[in-house]
């Protein structure tokens, strides 16, 4: 019997340009498109640049796009394109190094520039059970950075200085809800760099998340109406500071 092949077409280029190079490579059941990639490194490109880690969905480095839509590159199965030709490229969103790595370190920046988790200084301060639960959706991410990808603020005004993106969103989010936080965001989210205004709530950046963060309905929407809240009303962010809520 002779082996199956697979056709797949990995952009291949740095930051003065590149283009699509079709590869075929064995066809083994189950294989993820980071192994075709991987397999192409190994045996035709060695030179070919491709950032992975785990392999298992839980380091957040092989993000890329497979025909357009962002992906985790060992998550997403060969036999999902079955009849379809397999484009694999870079997340667009971020400045390209070489093949499928791109520098994400801006996401970095945004992560600094946001106003820490600041404690109260003195209990008492109640955790509620929902309180703990809220608490661990955000705190399943990856930082694998597709939700910004996806986001169109991000994908069509690149790198917009003032846009933090849904990963932040989710983030801020976290330290917002947290019953000992006593910080104050508000100003970041309206004026600051968080931007939050820029999302209209295409829902893209949830539906893109390998953890299933409900980023729009439990952050962004949560978030803007605190927005609206604190701005027209300072008085109730001094009294949800009080409560602890
Ligand atoms: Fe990735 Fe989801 Fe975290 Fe966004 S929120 S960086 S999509 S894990
Ligand atoms: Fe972008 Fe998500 Fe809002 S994709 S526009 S941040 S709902
Ligand atoms: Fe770690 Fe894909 S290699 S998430």
């Amino acid at each position: 019997e002779t082996q199956k092949t697979v056709r797949i077409n990995i952009y291949r280029g740095d930051a003065e340009g590149g283009e699509f190079v079709e590869y075929d490579v064995p066809l083994v059941e189950g294989m993820v498109v980071l192994d075709a990639v991987l397999y192409v490194q190994a045996h035709i490109s060695p030179d070919l640049a491709v950032r992975w880690n785990c392999k298992a969905a839980h380091c957040g480095s092989c993000g890329g796009e497979v025909n357009g839509r962002p992906k985790l590159l060992c998550k997403t199965r060969v036999d999902d394109y079955e009849g379809e030709e397999i484009r694999v490229s870079p997340m667009r969103a971020f400045p390209l190094i070489k093949d499928l790595v791109t520098d994400v370190s801006w996401n970095y920046e945004v992560a600094r520039s946001i106003p820490e988790f600041k404690p109260a200084e003195k209990a008492p301060f109640t955790m509620y059970e929902e309180d703990v639960e809220r608490l661990y959706e955000p705190k399943r991410c990856i930082e694998c950075f597709l939700c910004q990808d996806v986001c169109h603020v991000l994908r069509s005004h690149h790198k917009h200085p003032a846009f933090a993106g849904p990963r932040f969103f989710a983030k801020i989010q976290s330290l917002e809800m947290h019953p000992m936080d006593t910080g104050h965001r508000t100003e970041y989210l309206k004026e600051g760099r968080g931007g939050i205004g820029f999302c209209n709530i295409t829902k893209c950046c949830t539906e893109v998340c390998p953890e299933h963060i409900n980023i729009t309905d439990n952050s962004i929407i949560p978030l803007k109406e605190r927005v609206v809240g604190d701005y027209y009303d300072p008085a109730k962010w001094l009294m949800r500071k009080i409560r602890g809520r």
